[in-house]
């Protein structure tokens, strides 16, 4: 049986334990994922309790707050903190999601265990780089692509053909589903991933644009479409509702419609 084993560097040790202050009223403990590429010293994950007493609902809040106020080299990324920019994505909880909109009180009893998103390479600490996620985007040229004219005003869509962008276009580009998709995990670098695909399907769908067959041609291939063996973890964990696995599945459609 074949045996794997670790590289040294890249095994997570037990990191440092930051206890309560004295008299705190209600207290959460939160491991977090630490890595500095600056130190030369293995991944750690810390310990932090916090007074939730004194801290707003959300795990985003908690972070906020041991960067803070308890060990301000903990490195995240964040920005809106209402679920719109997608960059407080991680994993909570051994779940991917936005730590501004995950309440502590949903978190499982005990420790709660954060890391950044599973699969990709770690800037720092919470941070992954999205580099790759980034340029697998704009490879779809994810604009309107028209041929006709512009007309004087706008492109007009009809209120039928409006509905069917619902379920995509609210997609943030958080990464949590490609991050959480085996298929992706082992091909990312060929296969575009849930969130890439959502979009890909985003503007084939869209009724202005004008570019349908040549968005179809660029997704014939083994690798970037037919990776997806719907295992549905995609759906499963995307914070907004959305279900990825859905939109591949209408490429597909769409893939075999024009074959016949
Ligand atoms: S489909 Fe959902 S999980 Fe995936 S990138 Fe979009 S918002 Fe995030
Ligand atoms: S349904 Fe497809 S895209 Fe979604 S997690 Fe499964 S393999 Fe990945
Ligand atoms: S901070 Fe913008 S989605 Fe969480």
């Amino acid at each position: 049986m074949a045996q794997f084993t670790l590289p040294k560097n890249s095994q997570v040790k037990k990191g440092k334990h930051f206890a309560a202050p004295a008299g705190a009223k209600s207290v959460r403990t939160f491991k977090v994922y630490r890595w500095n590429p600056d130190d030369g010293q293995n991944p750690r994950t810390d310990t932090y309790e916090v007074d939730t007493a004194n801290c707003g609902p959300m795990v985003l809040d908690a972070l906020l707050k041991i960067k803070n106020e308890i060990d301000p080299t903990l490195t995240l990324r964040r920005s809106c903190r209402e679920g719109i920019c997608g960059s407080c994505a991680m994993n909570i909880d051994g779940t991917n999601t936005l730590a501004c909109t995950k309440a502590i009180e949903d978190c499982g009893k005990g420790e709660v265990p954060i890391y950044p998103l599973p699969h990709m390479p770690v800037v720092k600490d919470l941070v992954p780089d999205l580099t790759h996620f980034y340029a697998q985007y704009a490879s779809i040229r994810p604009w309107l692509r028209t041929q006709s004219p512009a007309p004087t005003r706008e492109r007009l869509q009809s209120k039928e053909d409006r509905e069917k962008l619902d379920g995509l276009y609210e997609c943030i580009l958080c990464a949590c589903c490609s991050t959480s998709c085996p298929s992706y995990w082992w091909n990312g670098d060929r296969y575009l991933g849930p969130a890439i695909l959502l979009q890909a399907y985003r503007w084939i769908v869209d009724s202005r644009d004008e570019d349908t067959g040549s968005r179809l041609d660029d997704l014939e291939d083994p690798f970037k479409l037919y990776r997806c063996h719907t295992i549905m973890n995609c759906a499963r964990t995307c914070p907004k509702g959305l279900n990825p696995a859905k939109a591949i599945g209408e490429i597909k459609q769409l893939m075999l419609a024009r074959t016949m």
